[in-house]
């Protein structure tokens, strides 16, 4: 692993500082099927703000009553992150936001060709007009203001360059770039990002979608590039595909990088079991980092180099994340992986009951059976009972 002087002067152009824009109650609550109520929505910010992440996006106030009950019993929690809300571009939107005593707006608006024509009907010039009086009544409110041109990634260069310019002149904050349709990849969003970079000091954020699988690459690849901020959800939730995923993204950065974003990881996994039971979307178990299989082994040749050093195929501890090992039983099993199991059940078998039950649990895993621990124990058990 190299230090962040290394990474800094030689490969990349990571900024300063790294902020983690959580939106699983914003974009995350739009995941199709998904409806918090108020006290699911405190339970995941006290979370997240354990967990140590800078800005949480706690909803959409102009959406609904509850979004602004929401987002003021959040806000009077007095957690440590800071707490936004998303608004369009009206001032009715903002509104919303002031009264749900939040400090931070989230504001956007459609900036590409099909946004314009389609969407809003709206030319160019009224594009600007309107992002600027939202950007600029924010600032007269007293709000700190991110100002994003939705479907920036399909938006004429020059005219992302135009808007991006006025919002800065009228006040934002942040600039933040979503890829709405996740249409990136690595080398566009590394394309993407330098220019914005060298073309602007307002700190740059990005909003990256995962229609392609590759929302984590790209948030990556831009925090490499010089973004100031990434947005993430936990369990990568969001519209359609979803989001970049916090625990892929803080897990790479720290474990490939060494960047240590300030943290605490130990509490992903169970922030991620908690959204999932929460929202009722439940993890693939070949999920990265939280899934279940994400520090399971079962072939024999892995469990044994696992036995004698996790490292040998494992990339991270899941002590790192919160998530525990599991040594599963199957037709790949080797005789180390039983050894280690019988030992943790105390279970004593001489040679030839352990040549036994060894063929027995292979007979049920090529009978396409999945063989659990009570099935190991029952197994033993009738070996050691018919001695
Ligand atoms: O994906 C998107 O474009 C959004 C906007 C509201 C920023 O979520
Ligand atoms: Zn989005």
């Amino acid at each position: 692993m190299q230090d962040i002087e290394t990474l800094k002067n030689e490969n990349m152009n990571l900024a300063d500082k790294i902020y983690i824009f959580d939106t699983t109650l914003r974009d995350g609550e739009q995941t199709p099927g998904v409806a918090l109520t108020v006290d699911e929505k405190i339970q995941i910010a006290t979370k997240l703000n354990n967990l140590g992440v800078d800005k949480i996006e706690v909803g959409f106030p102009a959406s609904s009553k509850g979004e602004i009950e929401s987002a003021k019993q959040i806000t009077s929690l007095g957690l440590n992150s800071t707490l936004v809300g998303l608004a369009r571009s009206l001032r009715k939107d903002l509104d919303a936001i002031i009264d749900s005593d939040l400090e931070y707006v989230h504001t956007f608006i459609g900036t590409s060709p099909l946004h314009r024509d389609y969407k809003l009907k709206m030319s160019r010039e009224e594009i600007v007009d309107t992002a600027v009086d939202a950007i600029e009544y924010a600032k007269d409110h007293g709000l700190t203001v991110e100002f994003s041109a939705e479907d920036a990634t399909r938006t004429e260069r020059d005219f992302l360059f135009e808007v991006f310019n006025q919002a800065v002149s009228a006040g934002a904050d942040f600039i933040d770039v979503p890829d709405t349709v996740g249409i990136l990849t690595p080398i566009l969003t590394h394309e993407l990002i330098t220019d914005l970079k060298d073309n602007f000091t307002t700190p740059i954020s990005v909003h990256f979608h995962n229609d392609f699988g590759l929302a984590t690459a790209n948030t990556l690849t831009a925090i490499e590039c010089g973004a100031n901020q990434a947005h993430v959800t936990v369990n990568g939730l969001g519209e359609r595909t979803g989001n970049c995923s916090l625990e892929e993204l803080v897990m790479t950065l720290k474990s490939a990088y060494g960047i240590d974003l300030g943290l605490d990881t130990t509490r992903l996994y169970s922030l991620s079991t908690l959204v999932g039971r929460l929202t009722g979307v439940k993890m693939p178990v070949n999920k990265p980092i939280v899934g279940d299989n994400a520090f399971a082994h079962e072939s024999g040749i892995h469990v044994h180099g696992i036995l004698n050093n996790a490292s040998t195929y494992e990339p991270m501890s899941p002590e790192m994340v919160g998530h525990s090992r599991r040594i599963v039983l199957g037709k790949h099993t080797g005789a180390n992986a039983l050894k280690a199991k019988l030992k943790e059940y105390h279970i004593d078998l001489d040679e030839e009951q352990f040549c036994k039950v060894f063929d027995d649990i292979k007979s049920l895993g090529d009978s396409g059976k999945c063989v659990t621990d009570d099935d190991l124990i029952a197994i033993a058990i009738t070996e050691l009972s018919s001695a």
